[in-house]
C-alpha cells in the first residue's frame, strides 16, 4: 500500500512532503523517509515508526532543497525496519527512489543485477533493486533510464525518482498502484492520493496504467508505454481540505461515524430526483439491459464485502433476482460463471485495491458488464468500469471504514429498488414508501449518535473482553460480520460474528460463565428463533446485549442489555444496527489505548495482493 509524495517548485520541499505524508499515512504507518537534493547533493532520511519519529528527527528550517520525494510505508517484502524503509538508493547514492506496490520478479532482477557487477544491497525490500537497475541503465537520461528498468519489472508499482545529475527532474511511473500529480504555480506535486495535494492546489491530473510523468518546476508531461505525450484533462477537486481534518473530534473514525447523517443524505440525495425517482447517474444502462443480466457478481474485500452482502440482500428480495457475493482474493482464482449476460459489481471505498480491480478486470475480459460502487473520484476502479455509482460519502481517512459502509449499504438499496422497478417486482407505491423510509435515516441516524454515551458506558465496562461474539439471523447476519470486523480491527479483541441458529453446531462450545454475545435482532419474521437462539447462550452464562428496534419489549425480558435503534421498515435495519457497533468497536479501542485511526497492521488502501 504505502504513500507516496514528491515535489519541486520555488519553495522549500521537505515541509511539503511532511504535510504531504501526513495525509497519506492511513496508507501504511511503520516507517517514514524522505530524499532531497541539498545543493544538488542526495540526503535521504528514514525511521522506523510514525511519521513524526521521521519529523522530530529532523531540523526542517534547515533544509533548502526545492525537490524531494517522500514515503510512509506499509511492510510487505521486509520488516518494517529503517533500513527497509524507503526512499532507496543506488549504491553510491545518487538516485532515490520511492515505490508503492510489490516488484514480483525482485529476486530475478537481482540475479540479473549480480551478473553485471556486485551489489551490496542495504535492505530486505523488493525496492531497492529499481534503483540497482535504474542505475544499472543509467546514462545521463533518467527518464530513459527509468522506462527501461520498468520494461524489466513485473507487479505493481507506483515508482518516483529523482537523481542528483539532474535535480530539476522528477520521474514518476504507475502500474496498478495509484498515482496522481498536482499543478500550481512554478511548482508541481505528486501523490498517491488527492488529500496530500489539497493544501497546494485542486488542480490534478490521473496518471493511468503504464504511463511516465516527467514533473519539472514549470509543467507537467505525461508520456505512454511507448514514451509518446498524452494529454489529460485537469480534475478539478471539488471538495475541501477541512473534509480530510479532524474538526475537533479525538479521532477521524469518530468525526467519521458521526457525519453519517450528512453523508448518508448526501448519497441519497444524489440519487434522487425532486419526484423521488431514483436517479442512477453515471451508470448508462437501459432497461432492456437490466432485464438482460441473468447473474449478478458482488466482488469486494473487507468492510466493504459486507456492503455487498447487504446487497446481495436488497436486490434478491426487492427485485428478486439470484446474487452471489465474494470476496475479491477468491473470486479472482476462483470458479465462476461470468459471461456477457453477467453484471458485475465492485464494490470499494479507495478504488484501488488490487484484489478488486484486478477481479473487475477478469470479470470484463470474460465479457460481463462491469458496475462499481466507489467512493473515490477518479480511481482506477471507477476507471475501469462501465458505470460507476459514486457514494459521496466524502474523504474517509480513519483505516476503519464507517460512513462508506453506510453509504455503500444505501447504494444498494437505491440500486435494489430501481431493478425492482424495471423488473416489474415491486409497485411504483411500494418503492417510494422505501424511499420516504430511507430518507428517514439521517435523523434515525442522529438519534442513535444522540445516545453515544451509553455506548461509551457499555463500551467501558467491556474492554477487557478476552473475546466477544456477534449473532444475527437472515440480514442481521452480515450486520454482526460487519460489527465483528470492525470490533476485532480497533480493538483487537477476538471476535467471531456467527449465524445465531449455526451456532448449537459447535461455536457454542467456547461460550463460558461472563461470555459477551451481542445478538442483533431487528427480524419480525425470525424474532422468536433469535429469542431462543438468546435463550441457548444465556443457560450457558452468556452475557447477551441485543441490538433491537425501539418498542421491543419482549426482548428486554430475554436479553441482559438492550441497544435500542430507532424503528424503521424491517428492510432497512442493516444502516441503523451498525452504528451503534461502531461507536462500540471505536469507544472500546479508546478504552484500551490504541492507536484508533491507524490500527496495527493494517492499511486503508491495500495495493497488494
Ligand atoms: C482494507 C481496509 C478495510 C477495507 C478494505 C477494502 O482492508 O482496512 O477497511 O474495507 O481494505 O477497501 P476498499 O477501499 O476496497 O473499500
Amino acid at each position: 500500500m504505502c504513500g507516496i509524495v514528491g515535489y519541486i517548485g520555488e519553495h522549500k520541499a521537505l515541509p511539503v512532503l511532511l504535510n504531504g505524508l501526513s495525509k497519506l499515512e492511513y496508507r501504511g504507518y511503520d516507517s517514514a523517509g524522505i530524499a532531497l537534493l541539498e545543493n544538488n547533493k542526495l540526503v535521504v532520511n528514514k525511521k522506523k515508526g510514525r511519521l513524526k519519529v521521521l519529523e522530530d528527527s529532523m531540523d526542517v528550517e534547515s533544509y533548502q532543497s526545492s525537490i524531494g520525494i517522500g514515503h510512509t510505508r506499509w511492510a510487505t517484502h521486509g520488516a518494517p525496519t529503517e533500513n527497509n524503509a524507503h526512499p532507496h538508493t543506488n549504491q553510491v547514492n545518487s538516485i532515490a527512489v520511492i515505490h508503492n506496490g510489490i516488484i514480483e520478479n525482485y529476486l530475478k532482477i537481482k540475479e540479473f543485477l549480480k551478473e553485471v557487477g556486485q551489489i551490496e544491497y542495504k535492505s530486505e525490500t523488493d525496492t531497492e533493486v529499481i534503483a540497482h537497475l535504474v542505475n544499472y541503465f543509467y546514462e545521463g537520461d533518467l527518464m530513459d533510464a527509468v522506462y527501461k528498468a520498468v520494461d524489466r519489472m513485473e507487479g505493481a508499482y507506483a515508482i518516483s525518482v529523482i537523481c542528483e545529475d539532474e535535480p530539476d527532474k522528477i520521474v514518476a511511473v504507475r502500474k496498478d498502484s495509484p498515482l496522481i500529480v498536482g499543478l500550481g504555480e512554478n511548482e508541481n506535486y505528486l501523490a498517491s492520493d488527492i488529500p496530500a495535494l489539497l493544501k497546494y492546489t485542486r488542480k490534478v491530473h490521473f496518471i493511468e496504467n503504464d504511463e511516465f510523468v516527467l514533473l519539472t518546476k514549470e509543467k507537467i508531461e505525461i508520456f505512454d508505454a511507448f514514451l509518446q505525450p498524452v494529454e489529460r484533462e485537469i480534475f478539478e477537486v471539488t471538495w475541501d481540505a477541512e473534509a480530510a481534518e479532524k474538526e475537533g473530534y479525538q479521532h477521524f473514525t469518530l468525526k467519521e461515524i458521526h457525519e453519517q447523517p450528512k453523508s448518508v443524505k448526501e448519497t441519497l440525495h444524489r440519487r434522487l430526483n425532486s419526484d423521488e425517482i431514483i436517479n442512477l447517474e453515471g451508470v448508462d444502462f437501459s432497461d432492456e439491459m437490466i432485464k438482460n443480466f441473468d447473474k449478478i457478481y458482488i466482488v469486494a474485500c473487507g468492510t466493504a464485502y459486507h456492503a455487498g452482502l447487504i446487497g446481495k440482500y436488497v436486490i434478491e428480495k426487492f427485485a428478486n433476482i439470484p446474487v452471489s457475493v465474494e470476496v475479491a482474493s477468491e473470486f479472482r482464482y476462483g470458479q465462476t460463471f461470468v459471461d456477457e449476460k453477467t453484471l458485475f459489481i465492485a464494490v470499494s471505498q479507495s478504488g484501488e485495491t488490487l484484489d478488486t480491480l484486478q477481479s473487475l478486470r477478469e470479470a470484463k475480459r470474460k465479457g460481463a458488464t462491469i458496475l462499481s460502487i466507489v467512493n473515490v473520484v477518479g480511481s482506477s476502479v471507477a476507471r475501469d468500469s462501465h458505470g460507476v455509482l459514486y457514494t459521496w460519502a466524502g474523504p474517509e481517512i480513519g483505516v476503519a471504514s464507517t460512513k462508506a459502509y453506510t453509504s455503500q449499504a444505501l447504494v444498494f438499496y437505491l440500486l435494489a429498488l430501481k431493478f425492482a422497478l424495471v423488473h416489474k417486482t415491486m409497485e411504483v407505491e411500494e418503492v417510494k414508501t422505501m424511499i420516504s423510509a430511507l430518507n428517514e435515516m439521517p435523523e434515525h441516524i442522529e438519534k442513535i449518535l444522540e445516545k453515544s454515551h451509553d455506548v461509551q458506558l457499555f463500551a467501558d465496562s467491556q474492554f477487557n473482553n478476552e473475546s466477544v461474539f456477534f449473532m444475527g439471523r437472515g440480514v442481521d447476519l452480515y450486520s454482526a460480520y460487519e460489527a465483528s470486523l470492525k470490533f476485532k480491527e480497533i480493538s483487537y479483541i477476538n471476535s467471531f460474528a456467527i449465524a445465531a441458529g449455526e451456532l448449537k453446531h459447535g461455536t457454542i462450545a467456547l461460550i463460558e460463565e461472563g461470555t459477551l454475545v451481542i445478538a442483533i435482532a431487528t427480524q419480525q419474521h425470525l424474532y422468536d428463533k433469535m429469542l431462543s437462539n438468546i435463550v441457548e447462550v444465556k443457560a450457558r452464562g452468556a452475557h447477551v446485549v441485543a441490538v433491537a428496534m425501539e418498542g421491543d419489549n419482549e426482548i428486554l425480558k430475554t436479553a441482559d442489555e438492550v441497544i435500542f435503534i430507532p424503528k424503521t421498515l424491517e428492510a432497512l435495519a442493516p444502516l441503523l444496527s451498525v452504528i451503534p457497533m461502531q461507536l462500540f468497536a471505536y469507544y472500546v479501542s479508546v478504552a484500551r489505548g490504541n492507536d484508533v485511526d491507524k490500527p496495527r497492521n493494517l492499511a486503508k488502501s491495500v495495493t497488494v495482493e
